[in-house]
């Protein structure tokens, strides 16, 4: 293995790690073994220590928030930590108070007091006190049995070590939430996707100077097992760890009455972005003591409280500012920057607002406060505006009519189709003259589907081109490499691994190179339909000359929105020059004229794990070259199943028994009389 294949296998190793940890982490779906991990873990130490000019920040030698063993020593609760069953509606709080004067055998006019209490979205913990001494502190773990993590816990200043207070019970198990606050969140954002998970990793920690990095805060809210507290109720409680030097929410309440339990709620809910700690609900807890014994536990929830959730797809939020984001193809998009507010899981600060009609229709303006969705994956927007709490100076949101980054008119196109004006409100400059346009088609040059350059991501497009090192397509393969090096996070090392991805990709077909043209309504199916009409990049560059633009409506797929398009691509200087630049550099293959009688002429394809050195999308184009096709799944029609690194057992176990041909990528590869 040479310098590079080492490094390149270093930093795969490091990748798997950080896969691995997010599972642990942020899904608690732990993916191996922890001897599988630590082993992969040895693995990347051994090579660190070996060769001296490895290297990364995220490399488990260097990571604070890296799985520590889960060697902590278990403790059983004395008394268990029960979980809290969940109310989502107004219906479901009707029917836990119903259930409770059930079983008290009360009338409906019954004055139950409730001590409602902010969910706050930590870990909990539970902190044994002794003669007023903090001794032992443990992690839910799985509510009969926790983990002993005192010396972490030792680590947070809102933990008291020592109370004297003359009234603290001789023997008390104080319990309440970790967290960390979304101001310090600020800073570990880019590690954790939610200020739950940070708190959760630093607790974690195998060595509590490492948990001391990141500031944990405990609030207090109930106990576990006590000796010596007089007291009858939870709102006296509270007062008490108050004055007993514990830090309580400031927004516990004692409320009777569904009615005022779902203001409560609502008001609180308008209170989530303003404070500094996220919230995921409201407890309520039956204020007396006695009562609460009464009622006792249904398996391991108790009958005396449940938790109010917030609706974990939408909250409310104010925005902070209105910014208009310009695309690739020029399309103005005004996004919301909202005050950040954890949305199921995951911190939302941006929300997009589509287009000039919508903030129209809406009204939406800086200033408002508003509920924001965030459902599956799709971009969180924006559902509804609250109109009473509009500040008295606001105005209405005025969409600007020029490209905010070159000034160009921005306007909105008349489509012939639909015979009216689009949405959209588009920069009318072409070519490279708008800055942000040229950013987003470098971004687009590099990526995935076009030129696919390792190691040169969106990040580096925007840093490279702020450094007015790149501004046109062919200046990435004109990099003046001395300047990089002696960039802040580059070496010779990353330099040298991005010139060789950099060359690498110097040889591309047509059909990816048409694609990485960035031009409007030409994405990867036309450019490849494209490439197999010119088959040829001269022929191809040809067309400004001979301006045979008709006669690309014979192409079974183009039309004339894409011929338009084609045209206003080659009427543009600046366009021209990239295209004659890019082909003193590059090699730019022939389409592969497709005989409908290849080699794979009838046959189906069907690829299962990973393979190596090659993609799959590499793969199905050298079956459909050869006159092949690629299937979605195992059945009677499919001829071969290709097998990569663990493959799905199911798809295997299927073909065989459909007496299907199992080969690996070499057998494939040797069908072609390729090597791997
Ligand atoms: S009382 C039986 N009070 O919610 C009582 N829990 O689903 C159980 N939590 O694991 C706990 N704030 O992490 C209680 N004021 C509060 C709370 C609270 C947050 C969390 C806690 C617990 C979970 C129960």
């Amino acid at each position: 293995m040479n310098k590079i294949e080492i490094q390149r296998n270093y930093i795969k190793k490091i990748k798997f790690i950080n896969k691995l940890n997010k599972f642990y982490y942020e899904k608690n779906k732990p993916k191996v073994t922890d001897k599988e991990y630590d082993d992969i873990k040895k693995e990347v130490l051994e090579l660190e220590r070996k060769y001296n000019f490895l290297d990364s920040k995220d490399s488990p030698s260097k990571i604070v928030g890296y799985r520590p063993s889960k060697n902590f020593k278990k403790i059983l609760h004395r008394v268990s930590m029960l979980s809290l069953s969940n109310a989502f509606s107004e219906n479901d709080l009707i029917n836990f108070e119903k259930k409770i004067l059930n079983f008290i055998s009360k009338e409906k006019d019954f004055k139950l007091f409730y001590s409602a209490e902010p969910k706050i979205d930590g870990i909990s913990a539970s902190l044994n006190y002794k003669n007023g001494e903090f001794k032992t502190g443990l992690s839910r773990g799985d509510g009969k049995e926790g983990e002993d993590i005192t010396n972490n816990l030792a680590t947070i200043k809102d933990i008291p070590k020592k109370i004297l207070s003359k009234d603290f019970p001789e023997d008390i198990d104080i319990r309440g939430e970790v967290f960390i606050q979304n101001s310090d969140f600020e800073n570990l954002k880019e590690k954790f996707a939610n200020p739950r998970n940070a708190a959760s990793g630093s607790l974690r920690q195998k060595n509590p100077q490492d948990t001391k990095k990141i500031p944990l805060k405990f609030i207090a809210y109930a106990f576990g097992f006590e000796k010596g507290l007089k007291l009858k109720k939870q709102s006296d409680y509270l007062k008490k760890l108050s004055n007993w030097g514990f830090k309580i929410n400031p927004l516990n309440r004692i409320i009777t009455g569904i009615k005022n339990l779902i203001e409560n709620y609502n008001e609180v809910e308008q209170q989530r972005a303003n404070l500094d700690f996220d919230i995921d609900g409201i407890v309520y807890k039956i204020d007396d003591f006695e009562l609460q014994k009464r009622l006792g536990n249904v398996a391991n929830a108790p009958r005396w409280a449940i938790a109010h959730k917030f609706s974990s797809s939408k909250a409310i939020s104010k925005i902070q500012s209105i910014e208009i984001q310009i695309g690739r193809t020029g399309a103005l998009t005004p996004v919301a920057k909202i005050k950040p507010i954890n949305i199921g899981g995951v911190v939302v600060s941006n929300a997009t607002l589509h287009n000039e009609d919508e903030i129209n229709r809406k009204d939406i303006r800086v200033g408002d406060t508003v509920t924001i969705e965030r459902a599956g994956d799709v971009i969180p927007h924006i559902l509804s505006v609250d109109k009473n709490k509009r500040p008295k100076e606001s105005v209405k949101f005025v969409f600007p009519e020029k490209c905010p980054s070159c000034g160009s008119q921005a306007i909105k196109e008349y489509n012939s189709v639909t015979k009216k004006n689009d949405a959209v409100r588009r920069c009318t400059s072409e070519g490279y003259y708008c800055d942000k346009i040229s950013i987003e088609k470098l971004k687009h040059f590099v990526s995935k589907e076009a030129f696919n350059i390792d190691g040169f991501g969106k990040k580096i497009v925007e840093n490279f081109w702020k450094l007015k090192f790149i501004k046109f397509p062919q200046d990435i393969f004109k990099l003046d490499y001395s300047k990089i090096e002696k960039l802040d996070g580059w070496g010779q090392l990353s330099v040298k691994n991005l010139i060789y991805s950099i060359n690498q990709k110097k040889n591309i077909s047509l059909e990816r190179f048409i694609y990485s043209l960035g031009i409007r309504h030409i994405g990867l199916e036309n450019a490849k339909l494209l490439s197999k009409h010119f088959i040829s990049f001269s022929k191809f560059k040809n067309l400004s000359i001979q301006s045979d633009y008709e006669d690309l409506l014979n192409i079974d797929g183009i039309g004339e929105t894409q011929v338009n398009s084609i045209k206003s691509f080659f009427s543009n200087k600046s366009n021209i020059r990239v295209l004659n630049e890019l082909e003193k550099i590059l090699i730019i293959n022939n389409a592969v004229q497709n005989s409908d009688n290849g080699l794979f002429k009838n046959k189906t394809f069907l690829v299962t794990g990973k393979l190596n050195g090659i993609s799959r999308a590499e793969v199905k184009s050298l079956i459909e070259e050869n006159s092949g096709k690629t299937i979605s799944s195992v059945s009677k029609k499919l001829n071969f199943l290709i097998i990569g690194e663990k493959p799905t057992k199911k798809k295997v176990d299927y073909a065989k028994q459909l007496k299907i041909k199992v080969i690996d990528q070499t057998e494939f590869l040797k069908m072609l009389n390729k090597s791997s």
